[in-house]
């Protein structure tokens, strides 16, 4: 009999979203990877997200990037996109709350001198990357959790915000009816948009925001404020970031790997494909285990991988407007 693990295929990431000064390919197979050759003055820059809500972030983060501005500004402001639209349940304004309808958000950004900064479990701000962005560019520290990371924003002229939308207000107390109050992982209630960038200048930067696991226990931190699992940027190197089940992308130090990966010369797309079989061998129970990398390396390659049957991967391409449904699976 087949094992559960050989019906499982490893996809790319839900949709990636890709704007890139590049011609765009719809995907950068193993086979024919090669690094493009660093040009000594500019370079081409890219920026690729996680999921479909990550288009509309990419325009704004390449709105920056396309006019010389830094990968670090561009995934600022992209992500920003997201944690804005109350229309997206998973980030930012309109997130699913926890069990007892906080919304409780998570965050981190890190730049191409490993500079990096991070917020969890933090409430009422819309904006918490780039809370982020301020531990990291105006404390001695990495990371800052619940009422601290508030006291933090607001002192830093946050204003305070009600997060809970009607909508996910509704859904949670359609949930309460059902669920006997406790959290269940599966493949709906967890979302995240990662971003990496690369700029003119050749440097990489990335950020990773989102409300966490809908319907979880107050307090629970996932992977995304968490520098090495929800993202990781190395210069020299590349950059990664995660979605989906927050604890399975601790267990593995996802980002960190994919990363680590790309050092020992696999490509984008290799390294995010192993880290994810990392994931697989490590977890008995697959099911309703999503989980993704995203990978850019310092030439401008790009790739995927996930852990869930039957997931696309979308590219943009900035000047046709062209959406490539890349419908990329491999068999495990
Ligand atoms: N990756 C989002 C979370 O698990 O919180």
């Amino acid at each position: 009999m087949k094992s559960r693990r050989q019906f499982i295929k490893l996809g790319t990431v839900g949709s990636l979203s890709l704007i890139t000064a590049q011609s765009c390919s719809s995907s950068q197979n193993n086979d024919n990877y090669e690094r493009a050759t660093p040009t000594p003055s500019k370079n081409k820059p890219i920026v690729i997200s996680t999921w479909n809500h990550g288009q509309a972030a990419n325009k704004a983060a390449w709105d920056i990037l396309k006019n010389g501005g830094s990968s670090l500004d561009a995934v600022e402001k992209g992500v920003r996109v997201t944690e804005s639209d109350p229309e997206n349940m998973s980030v930012g304004l309109g997130g699913l709350p926890d069990r007892d309808g906080r919304v409780t958000l998570d965050a981190c950004i890190m730049n191409h001198e490993s500079n990096c900064g991070a917020v969890a479990f933090l409430e009422h701000i819309e904006n918490p990357i780039s809370v982020a962005r301020k531990v990291m560019e105006e404390t001695p520290h990495v990371m800052l959790a619940g009422e601290g990371a508030l006291t933090f924003a607001l002192e830093k002229g946050f204003v305070k915000t009600n997060l809970l939308t009607d909508k996910a207000k509704e859904a949670w107390k359609n949930w309460l009816k059902d669920s006997e109050y406790q959290p269940v992982i599966n493949s709906e209630n967890h979302d995240t948009i990662g971003m990496l960038a690369l700029d003119e200048e050749g440097n990489l930067a990335g950020a990773c925001t989102t409300s966490g696991m809908a319907y979880k226990l107050n307090g629970r931190i996932g992977d995304s404020p968490i520098i090495g699992a929800g993202l990781f940027v190395d210069n020299e190197v590349g950059a990664a970031c995660a979605t989906g089940v927050g604890e399975a992308v601790v267990r593995v130090a996802g980002s960190a790997i994919v990363v680590e990966l790309m050092r020992q010369g696999k490509s984008p797309q290799e390294a995010c494909e192993e880290a994810v079989k990392r994931i697989m061998d490590k977890h008995q129970n697959l099911d309703n285990l999503q989980v993704g990398f995203l990978a850019l390396d310092k030439y401008g390659n790009y790739g995927s991988s996930s852990v869930y049957a039957g997931f696309n991967m979308a590219l943009k391409d900035h000047k046709n407007d062209l959406l490539i449904d890349a419908n990329y699976t491999l068999e495990w």
